[in-house]
């Protein structure tokens, strides 16, 4: 056996010694995230980042964050060293001519990806959404899913995650954010390997929130027609990219998005009644009230919308020439 530590009754092993440091740092783990948090809505690593010397002492971040508290510098000190010994910042100790011990820390590759990187993007937003609140909560519930085989989070906020994004845009935001940020690194790295793409004319993607990674695959592929599929109330706030074919579409993927929706809509509304598939009209006016908790409003809101915005009526999807000339996106 592998000796560690080795007194005259007491032996243990470095498997054990390992052990019990994780069991004790374990219980610590929200600490961790919520220093983190902290740290991000103090700008803490922002500030060490901009200064001219790339590293900053916890009286010089005291002296540029908005506080009164005279205790600031020693409370962030606190801060710091626990960062330091996350690996998150490096320290440097300079003794001065007093004898005085001045700490000043510097950034890690592992901080630095919470900065902001040339895209814009950084882990930043994908941490203040597991530490926000409304993500903590629902934690409290994970035994539920097992003994009462609930959804942690229905049984925190009494509605499924999807259907309270809607209700409450900060929410909303801050998930988009995350997922945009996150996708962003990713899609970089996956398309700088991946080829699937290559040859393809139409991407949807489905649940793609913001439009990052079709943004991605079209500025790599850009004869590519991509739709971004989701909800009303994210893709209001989605960007829209110009899409620029050389043969083929030229246009928004916003106004094509409403095509292709428009088209499926025509098409369920020509079933006959008794067609088993005809459930879908029935899906598409209750607005895909499939399961428990599904919201029932966004596809026909969406509808609805798509309906007005092109001046057209219901009776107008009988006729299939007529419709799909009127809800044709040219390009
Ligand atoms: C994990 S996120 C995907 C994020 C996205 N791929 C990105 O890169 O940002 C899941 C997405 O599914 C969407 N979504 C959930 N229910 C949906 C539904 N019924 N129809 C369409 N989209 C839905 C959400 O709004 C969310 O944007």
């Amino acid at each position: 056996m592998d000796m560690a530590l080795s007194m005259d009754n007491i032996s243990i092993s470095n498997e054990d010694e390992n052990s019990m440091m994780k069991a004790m740092h374990l219980p610590c783990g929200l600490v961790l995230n919520m220093v983190l948090k902290a740290a991000i809505e103090l700008d803490l690593f922002e500030l060490i980042a901009k200064s001219s010397a790339q590293k900053l002492s916890s009286y010089e971040i005291a002296s540029q964050i908005p506080t009164k508290n005279p205790n600031a510098p020693l409370v962030l000190e606190r801060v710091l060293r626990f960062l330091a010994s996350q690996s998150f910042l490096t320290c440097n100790i300079i003794k001065d001519d007093d004898g005085n011990n001045h700490t000043s820390y510097k950034l890690t590759p592992l901080s630095q990806r919470f900065i902001p990187d040339k895209d814009g993007s950084s882990i930043t937003p994908f941490l203040l959404l597991n530490a926000d609140p409304v993500s903590v909560n629902s934690c409290f519930h994970l035994k539920d899913a097992i003994l009462l085989g609930e959804v942690p989070f229905n049984m925190a906020h009494g509605m499924p995650a999807f259907e309270h994004a809607g209700k409450d845009s900060r929410l909303n935001m801050l998930f988009n954010k995350a997922m945009q940020n996150l996708t962003c690194i990713e899609m970089k790295r996956i398309l700088e390997c991946y080829n699937g793409f290559q040859g393809a004319k139409e991407v949807i993607d489905v649940g793609g929130g913001l439009g990052m990674s079709l943004a991605s695959i079209i500025s790599k592929h850009p004869n590519i027609k991509g739709i971004n599929f989701d909800l009303p109330y994210v893709i209001k706030d989605a960007p829209t990219y110009e899409v620029a074919s050389e043969q083929g579409w030229r246009g928004f993927v916003e106004d094509k998005m409403r095509e292709v929706r428009l088209r499926w809509f025509g098409h369920v509304m020509r079933m006959g009644t008794d067609a088993p598939v005809r459930r879908c009209k029935r899906l598409a006016l209750d607005g895909f009230r499939r399961g428990r908790g599904r919201p029932k409003k966004y596809w026909r809101e969406m509808i609805r919308r798509d309906m007005e915005q092109l001046q057209l009526t219901g009776d107008m999807t009988l006729d299939r020439k007529i419709w799909r000339m009127r809800i044709k996106i040219e390009g």
